[in-house]
């Protein structure tokens, strides 16, 4: 097909032209996200799979779903070797700002940032741009003891939205990156969260070792968290992530072609290079009114590549 309109472009995290297969794991985080924000408890989901299964466009998906519904959100990915505080007070501080918007929470969002200021100066997060006046009063989440201190970071958060009436979900990719003490800091916080009913849920991503990672660093963590495994795709959802681009974009392809990248993918990726034939411009079919993005330029990948970050990483 055309190298102009072909709708691939693969790499990690590279949000697919059609996320196919993934229904039901959308449907869950639809109904966590509308219980929390219907004041119910909701359990927190980790999304678990190998690496190129689609953990991560699928966390951005549900992370867009929440912004569409009137969340506040946090998106991270956790890289290697990064302290979750350096990575949670710049986010959190931009929360609290627009909540502070918010005519009746103003108070307890400007007593919130004085929280978070005073959790940054504990943790010695280098975040240079703080407003005057919010040195916040001490003796909440400063102690320096991240299992202590970020539940009551998590909790000022949680009560500043409620009080103006809003949630809050918290993304984390690649949640295996976590160190031990930061993942048992944010357990404890989720699990104070739910005690007292604030409307804030998280969800992440990780490899399948996440769960007993959980497990490990608090053994509550089973009860609170949902676990939905995040597998290969089926034949006839990998068939449709393949084609419905291709005939969207005027192109077809042809059986035989499509059960061949559907053989060699094995529901865990798809290629720039997809057989696909263009039947020419004078059969274009109308574009559809579905959201559009900008996918990010790679090189295309050989057919014979396994994995869609190999891909990436020629580009
Ligand atoms: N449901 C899906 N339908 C079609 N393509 C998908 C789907 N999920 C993921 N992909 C594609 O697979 C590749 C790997 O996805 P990614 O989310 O990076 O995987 P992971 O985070 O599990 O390593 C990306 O290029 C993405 O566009
Ligand atoms: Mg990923």
């Amino acid at each position: 097909m055309d190298p102009m309109t072909n709708p691939f472009a693969p790499g990690a995290g590279t949000r697919p032209p059609a996320l196919a297969g993934r229904d039901h794991v959308i449907a869950a985080a639809e109904i966590a996200l509308k219980r929390v924000q219907a004041g119910r408890h909701a359990k927190s989901q980790m999304l678990l799979g190998l690496r190129g299964v689609g953990k991560t466009v699928l966390l951005n998906w549900i992370a867009e779903l929440a912004e569409d519904a009137g969340y506040l959100t946090v998106v991270l990915e956790a890289p290697e070797g990064q302290r979750l505080a350096d990575m949670l007070v710049p986010p959190l501080r931009s929360v609290l700002f627009r909540l502070s918007r918010v005519e009746r929470a103003r108070d307890v969002a400007n007593r919130g940032l004085g929280v978070l200021r005073r959790f940054a100066g504990a943790f010695k997060v280098k975040y240079a741009d703080w407003e005057v006046g919010v040195d916040g009063e001490p003796g909440r989440a400063d102690s320096g003891r991240l299992e202590s201190d970020l539940p009551d970071l998590l909790l000022t958060i949680g009560e500043t939205a409620k009080a103006a009436d809003r949630a809050v979900a918290l993304f984390i990719d690649g949640v295996q990156y976590l160190t031990a003490e930061d993942l048992s800091a944010l357990i404890v916080s989720m699990h104070k969260l739910e005690q007292r009913g604030l409307p804030v849920v998280l969800f992440g991503a990780g490899l399948p070792q996440l769960a007993a990672l959980a497990g490990e660093a608090k053994s509550y963590a089973e009860r609170l968290f949902e676990f939905p495994p995040i597998g290969p795709l089926d034949a006839d959802a990998a068939r449709k992530a393949v084609r419905e681009p291709v005939r969207e974009e005027g192109a077809d392809i042809d059986e035989d072609a499509l059960a061949r990248v559907v053989e060699q993918t094995k529901g865990t990726r798809t290629s720039s290079k997809s057989g696909a034939r263009t039947r020419g411009t004078a059969r274009r079919a109308p574009r559809s009114p579905r959201r559009t993005w900008n996918a990010p330029r790679t090189r295309p990948c050989a057919t014979s590549t396994r994995d869609f970050s190999a891909c990436a990483s020629t580009a």
